[in-house]
């Protein structure tokens, strides 16, 4: 069968950054940022990001683009007969763990976007308006079934008629949303204490789970170590370099974030909100800010629809990874597969959604079903994942084929001797560390 590619270069990055940013960006950076204490938390985060995660994700894309194959496939196709492909076993299991719980987050957006049409009344109760959508029982399941219909229609259409066209339309847009929310935001009387919770660091409050989480922040957020990267890679034409359309994509997605984090901390301060009040925190200050402004209902409804339409964009990366196994090394047809598959995951997203209101008595280590999910996948497997290739590139893999496949054709960054001091021993040695007392502070003490 003919696999299909990205009819341009551009195709790939824009299809890239539509699969980086979503509401890793806009949802868990800001409600992360807020637990974890604010500035110092992303300082860490951008220097996990440029040292970690951008060779990280230059890395997979190669694997993808030199083996043409699904995350499985690949590490079979580079290291035959060995228990490699396990770990991109691990990363299709990321992917259906990340989409049972991301499409009800999606799903939240999506009422958000319902409820903007008649407007946020400025006198509302915000954190009750939030509780209350989670905690009923049939919206959130309606709203999550929906958002994973429209990913399984995506998906089903294939790589360049359905993955590539809606991202071409709306990444775009979003970016000029958020600019306009940028300058609300800040031009809200009192937003300067939240400029400075976002920008001056106070290093009392790092921990080793602070370093855990900003590692899982930005694996979660470029979609890494789960082999999204490998997969859209597998896409690509020999001809397009791989180094430059990696740094696209890091600085498309970091961006994204850091307008984010403009956008809502200084609202969040100005209208007198707790940056630590969790996973609800931009469903909680957005409409607040959104009912402050001239034309609010219009742009709280753009809002809230293109950040499910992020999020769609994204989830398509995490189902593609799911389908691409199945229909590569099982002769699935991609119909079959992303509604089968698809169908699966709505089911396994019922757990989490009904955590807020039959099972909310259901706690792990404190956490509700969907941050439990969450945990597992995003702070232990991507990172597990991100230190196993890293691993299998530099010493299975073998560096100088790694920089071979990375460097041709030659982009303006270019990789070099760094690069195997770099993915061959300080990556996966900083992650190990980061993760083993991580997770002993959250889980063992
Ligand atoms: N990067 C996406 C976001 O920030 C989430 C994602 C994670 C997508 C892993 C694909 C793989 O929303």
């Amino acid at each position: 069968m003919n696999r299909e590619q990205w009819s341009s270069k551009l195709g790939f990055i824009l299809a890239a950054a539509g699969s980086a940013v979503g509401l890793g960006n806009i949802w868990r950076f800001s409600y992360v940022v807020g637990t974890e204490g604010g500035a110092a938390f992303v300082l860490l985060y951008l220097v996990i990001i440029s040292l970690i995660g951008y060779p990280l994700l230059t890395t997979e894309i190669a694997i993808g683009r030199k083996t043409q194959r699904n995350p499985v496939g690949a590490f079979k196709a580079l290291a035959p007969n060995s228990p490699w492909w396990l770990v991109g076993g691990m990363g299709v299991l990321a992917g259906f763990v990340i989409l049972s719980f991301y499409s009800i987050v999606a799903g939240w957006s999506l009422a958000y976007t319902a409820k903007a049409i008649t407007g946020f009344d400025a006198t509302a109760d915000f954190t009750g308006m939030f509780v209350g959508h989670i905690t009923s029982l049939w919206p959130p399941i309606i709203w999550h079934a929906i958002f994973m219909a429209l990913t399984i229609g995506i998906i089903a259409s294939g790589v360049v008629n359905g993955i590539q066209r809606a991202s071409k339309i709306l990444m775009p847009a979003l970016f000029i949303i958020i600019l306009i929310l940028v300058v609300r935001g800040l031009t809200l009387p009192g937003a300067g204490a939240g400029v400075s919770f976002f920008l001056s660091p106070d290093f009392s409050e790092v921990t080793s789970k602070t370093f855990l989480r900003a590692i899982g922040q930005s694996f979660f957020t470029l979609s890494l170590g789960m082999g999204a990267l490998i997969t859209y890679g597998s896409y690509l034409k020999r001809e397009d370099n791989i180094s430059d359309s990696a740094a696209w994509i890091v600085g498309i997605d970091t961006a994204v974030a850091l307008l984010a984090g403009f956008a809502i901390f200084p609202a969040v301060f100005a209208l007198g909100f707790e940056p630590g009040s969790g996973a609800g925190l931009a469903f909680m200050t957005l409409p607040a800010v959104f009912a402050s402004m001239p034309f609010g209902t219009l742009f709280g409804f753009m809002f809230f629809f293109l950040l499910a339409i992020a999020a769609l964009t994204s989830a398509i990366s995490l189902l593609e990874v799911v389908v691409a196994w199945i229909v590569d090394e099982k002769g699935w047809s991609r119909t079959k597969a992303a509604f089968t598959l698809g169908g699966i995951i709505f089911l396994t997203g019922l757990p989490p959604t009904l955590g807020f209101s039959v099972l909310s008595d259901i706690k792990f280590l404190g956490m509700d079903i969907l941050d439990t999910y969450d945990f597992f996948a995003s702070d232990v497997m991507l990172p597990l994942g991100g230190l196993l290739t890293a691993v299998f590139a530099a010493h299975v893999w073998k560096t100088k084929n790694a920089i071979e496949e990375i460097n041709s054709p030659k982009g303006v960054i270019s990789f070099g001797n760094w690069y195997t001091v770099l993915v061959g021993y300080i990556i996966p040695i900083a992650i190990a560390i980061v993760m083993i007392v991580g997770i002993y502070d959250k889980v063992i003490k």
